[in-house]
């Protein structure tokens, strides 16, 4: 039989959305400014600059919040991943993925209000949201404040190395983007998670 357990509060709720929604106009406007071609736009360029930077400046203010509210409310805890065996729970639960929820096998590692993520969430989470987020958030200001950047770095222009990390960072997040929606639909139904995103209880 299954049960509940109200695990997210409204403001991470709130965040999640707000930095979901923020991400994937970055990436659509974002892949228009890369792959720019007059003959092909997804946005017109102009456009697409402007919604890139408000978009940008948006997420980097719910970043700030995400930051505050995390150290706040002691949720901070729930990122780091928790000795010992950390590699081998990774294991376990990439094992679960690939091969034991084809198989019906139980989640070998449920969620509970104080250990919400298993050993890989936690792991994938903070080096999204504590490395990859960061670099671009302060890539993007590098370039909206452009003699932030050195004059020149590795014999380059000092701004190109910058603009490598932005975009690499930025795949990355985009990827996990992927990853993320497609593990969402592991719960105990395919809708489960993503109703627990919404309304912040668990389905057990
Ligand atoms: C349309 C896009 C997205 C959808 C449908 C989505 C869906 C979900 C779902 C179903 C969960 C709950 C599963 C879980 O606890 O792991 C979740 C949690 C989470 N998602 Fe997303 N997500 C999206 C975009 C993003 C993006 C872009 C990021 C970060 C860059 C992100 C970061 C997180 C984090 C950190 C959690 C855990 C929150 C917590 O419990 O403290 N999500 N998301």
């Amino acid at each position: 039989m299954s049960s509940r357990e109200y695990l997210l509060p409204l403001w991470l709720r709130l965040w999640h959305w707000t930095n979901a929604v923020l991400m994937i106009v970055l990436a659509v406007t974002g892949a228009s400014l890369h792959f720019a071609d007059p003959e092909l736009k997804l946005v017109p360029f102009s456009l697409a600059t402007t919604i890139h930077e408000i978009a940008g400046i948006a997420l980097a203010v719910t970043y700030a919040f995400f930051v505050v509210a995390n150290i706040v409310s002691g949720n901070w805890w729930q990122y780091v991943p928790k000795p010992p065996g950390v590699l081998h729970r990774c294991w376990v639960q990439t094992r679960y993925y690939m091969w034991g929820i084809f198989r019906g096998e139980p989640h070998p590692y449920p969620p509970t209000k104080e250990v919400n993520f298993n050993a890989l969430q936690a792991v994938v989470y903070w080096t999204i949201m504590y490395v990859a987020v960061p670099v671009v958030i302060l890539t993007g200001l590098v370039f909206f404040y452009p003699t932030w950047a050195p004059e020149r770095m590795f014999g380059l222009d000092g701004l190109l190395p910058i603009a490598m990390l932005h975009y690499v960072a930025g795949a990355a997040v985009i990827l996990f983007m992927v990853a993320h929606i497609y593990l969402g639909t592991m719960g105990v139904r395919p809708t489960s998670l993503f109703r627990m995103m919404i309304t912040g209880w668990h389905e057990h």
